[in-house]
């Protein structure tokens, strides 16, 4: 079932979901997290850091994992998911860094990075609260359009539109790695709850395609559409296509 919360603007739909985050940690201190990276997820990330500043808010029996992450990237590196996730969420809340997890783009054979991944996956247990951006083509994580829902952690080729969204984190489009590992469909839907936030008139058409169109794996994210417990946090330039359906 998805549940839809429409905000006026970014400010607003990152308290509103950073609202959800706090609830969770609250009442179940040793969750398990799923995040995200890109622009989506920022506010957030800057109003969890307050509350954690502020004593509201306490991190240290949280565990993290994270969606995906470009493949040869170094973790040093200033592109990489892991340092835009100690940047901006890590380096600011109480966390235990050993229970944070993001998949290594710096190991070359995909076959063991991806294992790897899945036994970290395992041995941290089921994802009480998944937090999703939504890709213009209707990626989550970095699960492209494709012929098949994926399973588990694996290894994609980015398509043009998603180097192009990137591009922004970079000098240049040339240097946006062009393939990355991710999370795949299966792990996605496994967690017991998932809260995606959408923002900007850009996501409007992509936002009503996912939500209210078929459920298709050209479509990523319409495959939320068979999960028992979404909420779909949007300002109203994302949602200015489903006004009228929500
Ligand atoms: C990237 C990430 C996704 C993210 C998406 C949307 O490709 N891999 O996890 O959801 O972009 O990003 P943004 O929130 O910046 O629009």
């Amino acid at each position: 079932m998805i549940k839809y919360v429409l905000t006026k603007d970014y400010s607003d739909m990152s308290r509103k979901a950073a609202n959800i985050l706090s609830a969770q940690i609250l009442l179940k201190p040793d969750s398990v997290l799923g995040l995200a990276t890109g622009s989506s997820p920022l506010g957030i990330y800057t109003c969890l850091a307050e509350r954690c500043k502020k004593g509201d808010l306490d991190f240290s029996r949280i565990t993290c994992v994270n969606l995906d992450e470009f493949r040869g990237v170094a973790r040093e590196s200033e592109h990489s998911y892991y340092r835009f996730m100690h940047y901006n969420l890590f380096s600011r809340i109480n966390i235990d860094i050993n229970r944070t997890f993001i998949p290594d783009g710096s190991i070359e054979n995909a076959d063991e990075a991806c294992e790897e991944y899945e036994r970290i996956l395992t041995s941290v247990g089921e994802v009480d609260l998944q937090l999703l951006g939504l890709g213009h083509n209707g990626h989550i994580g970095f699960n492209e359009p494709a012929a098949v829902f994926s399973k588990g952690t694996h290894y994609e080729e980015l398509t043009e539109s998603t180097v192009r969204a990137n591009a922004r984190f970079f000098t240049s489009e040339k240097e946006v790695p062009t393939q990355a590992y991710t999370m795949g469909i299966r792990n996605i839907m496994s967690a017991k709850r998932i809260l995606m936030v959408v923002s900007g008139a850009d996501k409007s058409a992509i936002v009503k395609r996912a939500f209210f169109g078929d459920t298709t794996p050209n479509v990523p994210a319409s495959v939320l559409q068979l999960h028992r417990d979404v909420t779909v946090i949007g300002d109203a330039s994302a949602f200015s296509e489903i006004a009228d359906l929500i």
